[in-house]
């Protein structure tokens, strides 16, 4: 059965995904890089984003690793919100192409929900960003046909994870508590109170500080 997987989520203890504002310069906002600090020094994550082979060897190969090596298997697509795939105004830009030049980490179909579609845009490594004006539901069976069988991801920012949270669409959700209070940003939880009763809930804290909590739905 195709799942629905979040993973990797970072926030910070005081719930914010990311800070503000949003810009090109500086796409979680004042939040900076602190937010995945955890993951950007993990071996799996080295190796997605193609570094070179010293900088993977250099990586570390503990409790981040081994949660953020769940990120690709099983996954056939993912489904992103407008403002993780670009800066504000980045729709009145027909050259803006995402953040992660010409062979983004997802190496699968990708549905970027958004009120001003465009043109399927095909990267390199297999990443397909198809743009998409539709709910949850629609631009869930969109992406699991797309992903032939296998688990779709839903990759962020918190307005669209808390969306599919909302509409009871997520199986797997992994978050991560990262040690900082950001005061500001958006929020992941809100409107989502009780959510944790239709899941089991797992807590592993890392030597690195940051706690990951996992949500399997029951
Ligand atoms: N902490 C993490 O692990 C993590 C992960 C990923 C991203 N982020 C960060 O999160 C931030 C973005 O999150 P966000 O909550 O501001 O925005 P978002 O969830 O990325 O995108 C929300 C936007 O997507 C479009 N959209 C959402 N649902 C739609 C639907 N059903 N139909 C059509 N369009 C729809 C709308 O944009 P329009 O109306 O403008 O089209 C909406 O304002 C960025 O800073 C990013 O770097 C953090």
């Amino acid at each position: 059965m195709s799942l629905t997987r979040v993973h990797n989520f970072s926030v910070s203890l005081d719930g914010f995904a990311t800070g503000e504002p949003q810009s090109r310069e500086a796409p979680f906002g004042h939040a900076g890089g602190r937010l995945h600090e955890w993951m950007m020094a993990t071996r799996s994550w080295r190796e997605l984003a193609g570094l070179p082979a010293a900088d993977v060897a250099a990586g570390t190969t503990g409790v981040d690793h081994a949660f953020a090596d769940r990120f690709a298997p099983g996954i056939g697509a993912e489904v992103m919100g407008a403002h993780k795939f670009g800066p504000p105004g980045w729709q009145d830009d027909p050259g803006w192409t995402g953040w992660w030049g010409p062979n983004p980490p997802f190496h699968t179909p990708t549905f970027v929900l958004t009120h001003h579609p465009r043109e399927p845009l095909e990267m390199e490594g297999g990443t397909t960003f198809h743009f998409l004006d539709a709910s949850p539901e629609e631009a869930l069976r969109r992406a699991r046909e797309a992903a032939h069988g296998l688990d779709v991801r839903i990759g962020g920012g918190p307005s669209v994870v808390r969306d599919f949270l909302a509409a009871g669409l997520v199986d797997h959700l992994h978050v991560v508590v990262v040690p900082i209070l950001l005061g500001r940003g958006t929020r992941l939880w809100d409107g989502l109170e009780g959510l944790e009763s239709g899941y089991a809930v797992q807590a592993t804290a890392s030597p690195s500080g940051v706690t990951h909590v996992t949500f399997e739905r029951q």
